[in-house]
């Protein structure tokens, strides 16, 4: 009979339900689903009596930052920050300074973020300047392109066919939605709305949106991936023109009000919609529609937050920490399908890497879990965040439901506030171990 390393015992979800039984690993595998009396012997058992074990959450979509940008956020903090928020796997985004678009860069990043990391990290690179250093990009470990509007909205035949290039190497291609035309059109027309931060979605409509979309797919055909769609006329575009699409928590969680109540700590690209638009949003999620969620968690001084100036304050929402309790508070108040929001940070990112080892609970596949109390009430106090931003829209807010523990490879990477393993325990996702 085979013996485990740890039992974890907890309500877990499994083909679908909740099953109060036990997980068992070996060798940071999950090799037992089941009822506690039916598991083989085990070195050590590890107790969540009637808190929820879910797959460990996935974010596509976060900014690690590093080289340059340390003083916004490290490997170190803001894998600390993900591993608070319940994640065991983030991708980081590459609009970093220097720009992660050469395979020089690529490489550094790497070295920098492998001896900080305690949770997986995977990489996307930046539009590289020719097909040479494209190629050579394709040879590293990254999991795909990241496109900003700036890189597409007036580019031309060479850029269709390095995505082709991309696609064919099976990497993943993901833009950002916003056409730029638009946006300067209506800082050139409306100069004096530029003052404050609450004409930012003035600024940036989600007409913008919707035609990036169709400029994304005049460039490239069918088959990327659009990330932090804002509302529904946008998901249906999306799906019209055949790409997949993820909807950040942001989008999610506040509106356009929040921005006029709290100002430029709530600007962020693309903006913050009407609470209609919202509404419409979490009913697609609840409809099922919306196959994958992502934080799009973007750190940045407070200072820097600080502004009131419209050209001077950053856009982007440090929220790792706050991303999954915000969902799961919308889901104890009936306004949110708890399966379909655990789904969208796990079976669907999953499914978005091809990677049939995460995302769900079952025997061979990695003992990446989050364990999480749906009901514990907490207030959300940014200075005892990870992260280096520590700063929220929902400071001081009660959140109901909390992670409670992450792990990875079945060891115990965060528990109750503390980070239980050394910087390096995360690995570089796409490496040969
Ligand atoms: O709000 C945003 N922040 N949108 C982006 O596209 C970039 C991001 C950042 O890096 O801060
Ligand atoms: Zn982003």
């Amino acid at each position: 009979m085979m013996h485990l390393d740890k039992l974890f015992t907890g309500r877990i979800l499994y083909e679908g339900d909740f099953l109060e039984g036990c997980v068992g690993v070996r060798d940071g595998e999950i090799f037992f689903v089941g009822k506690e009396a039916n598991a083989p012997s085990y070195d050590e058992k590890i107790d969540f009596n009637r808190l929820l074990i879910i797959p460990g959450l996935i974010d596509i979509h976060a900014h690690l930052r590093g080289m340059r940008l340390k003083h916004k956020e490290d490997f170190s903090t803001g894998t600390f920050a993900a591993a608070a928020g319940g994640f065991t796997l983030v991708l980081d985004m590459p609009n970093t300074d220097p720009p992660t678009n050469t395979h020089l860069r690529m490489m550094e990043k790497i070295e920098e973020a492998t001896p900080q990391i305690v949770v997986d990290v995977g990489f996307y690179f930046g539009k590289p300047s020719d097909r040479n250093e494209l190629q050579k990009l394709l040879k590293t470990v990254a999991v795909g392109l990241k496109l900003y509007p700036e890189d597409y909205c007036k580019a031309g035949s060479e850029t269709t066919g390095m995505l082709e290039t991309v696609r064919k190497h099976g990497r993943k291609i993901v833009f950002h939605p916003e056409d730029v035309s638009i946006i300067e059109e209506n800082r050139r027309r409306y100069p004096e709305q530029l003052k404050g931060v609450e004409k930012h979605g003035f600024i940036r409509p989600v007409e913008a949106e919707l035609s990036a979309l169709d400029v994304f797919r005049s460039l490239s055909g069918p088959g990327a991936h659009a990330t932090h769609l804002t509302t529904l006329r946008s998901i249906l575009r999306a799906r019209a023109n055949g790409f997949t699409f993820d909807v950040s928590v942001n989008h999610l969680t506040l509106s356009e009000e929040d921005l006029l109540r709290m100002g430029s700590i709530c600007k962020v690209n693309p903006p913050l919609r009407s609470q209609e638009e919202r509404t419409m949003l979490l009913q697609s999620l609840n409809r099922g529609e919306v196959k994958i969620l992502a934080t799009d968690h973007a750190p940045h001084t407070l200072e820097e937050k600080s502004s009131t100036l419209y050209d001077e304050v950053p856009s982007g929402i440090p929220c790792l920490e706050t991303a999954f309790p915000a969902l799961l508070d919308l889901a104890g108040r009936g306004a949110l399908n708890l399966h379909n929001v655990i789904d969208g940070f796990t079976r669907g990112p999953a499914g978005f890497l091809g990677d049939d080892k995460l995302g769900v609970i079952r025997e061979r596949n990695a003992a990446n879990l989050t364990v999480v109390d749906p009901k514990e009430e907490w207030v959300v106090k940014p200075e005892e965040f990870h992260t280096k931003a520590k700063f929220s829209p929902f400071s001081n807010r009660v959140l109901r439901g909390r992670v409670k523990a992450t792990i990875l490879r079945g060891e115990l990477v965060y528990r109750e506030g503390e980070i239980s393993v050394p910087k390096g325990f995360g690995k570089i996702y796409g490496a040969k171990s």
